[in-house]
């Protein structure tokens, strides 16, 4: 193919064009395009699915609004779950307009069962080293009063129309607060599904030695920034750089990552943020 010099130079004059509608769309249009995932997952434990509404790092800030947030719960509220699981990441680094954060989270525990980890934004050693809280106590009180039932290493034994299971929620691993001895054990005591719910994928090198079926992380946000074509993800926060979202078989285990509500700096490209429904039998 003969490419002549006056489409060449067009081509080049183009590209700051080109450059800056990326951006436009980077910033305004794919950080609230949701997507709506659905996955089944089959762990032997269920007659019938167990359909779960699982989000992640909302990252309230000055780059996430409440708005975004609340249409990201309304579109949630349509797809009808048993159950939401909230892996982590509330805000960024500051908690700010708690009650019309109140008012959303409500929106979504007044009509679905809902239970959250936190994350390594939310408060705690990691977060205190940028700008963030050295504990999460806000946002402990911001989902305590929400009606969302957090779990820091602690279990919450359910039953849903029937379906018994155990969920786990540990602390952050970034924190150093992840402490599954107590709450997961080698062999499971009761007959029943065991899921965790971790912030950060990478806890799960330390969880082998425990017996559960299902781990639901966030923290990746899919890396965020993907590059077209080939696929590569520069930016993402976790060692095990091979599953950034998505469902893994783990052995007999599986972890499912969430791509996540909100982002860090304001901007997503090619890596639209997450509305996630698993269907477990
Ligand atoms: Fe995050």
């Amino acid at each position: 193919m003969k490419i002549s010099r006056k489409k060449f130079l067009t081509f080049l004059g183009s590209i700051p064009v080109l450059g800056a509608l990326g951006m436009l769309y980077m910033r305004l249009a794919e950080p609230d395009w949701y997507e709506v995932t659905e996955k089944d997952i089959e762990i032997g434990r269920f007659a019938s699915p167990l359909r779960i509404l699982h989000l992640s790092d909302f990252h309230a800030s000055e780059s996430v609004s409440l708005a975004s947030i609340e249409k990201a719960i309304d579109l949630s509220l349509e797809l009808k779950a048993e159950v939401a699981f909230l892996t982590g990441d509330f805000i960024t680094w500051q908690l700010t307009e708690e009650s019309e954060y109140k008012r959303i989270l409500q929106k979504l525990s007044s009509q679905v069962p809902t239970f959250a980890c936190i994350g390594n934004h939310d408060g705690g050693k990691w977060a205190a080293t940028s700008h963030g809280y050295s504990d999460f106590s806000k946002v402990r009180a911001l989902l305590k009063e929400s009606g969302i039932r957090l779990l820091f290493n602690e279990t919450a034994k359910l039953d849903l129309k029937g379906k018994h299971f155990s969920l786990v929620g540990l602390g952050d691993y970034w924190s150093g607060d992840t402490k599954p001895s107590g709450v997961l054990f080698p062999t499971r005591s009761a007959d029943e599904a065991v899921i965790v719910l971790s912030h950060n994928p990478d806890s799960k090198e330390g969880l082998k030695p425990y017996d559960w079926d299902l781990m639901c992380c966030g923290h990746t946000h899919g890396g965020q920034l993907v590059v077209p074509l080939l696929g590569l993800r520069p930016f993402l926060p976790v060692v095990e750089k091979s599953f950034p979202e998505g469902l893994l078989t783990w052995g007999k285990r599986h972890i499912h990552i969430t791509r996540g509500i909100g982002n860090l700096h304001g901007m997503r490209f090619n890596c639209r943020p997450e509305i996630s429904i698993l269907n477990v039998t």
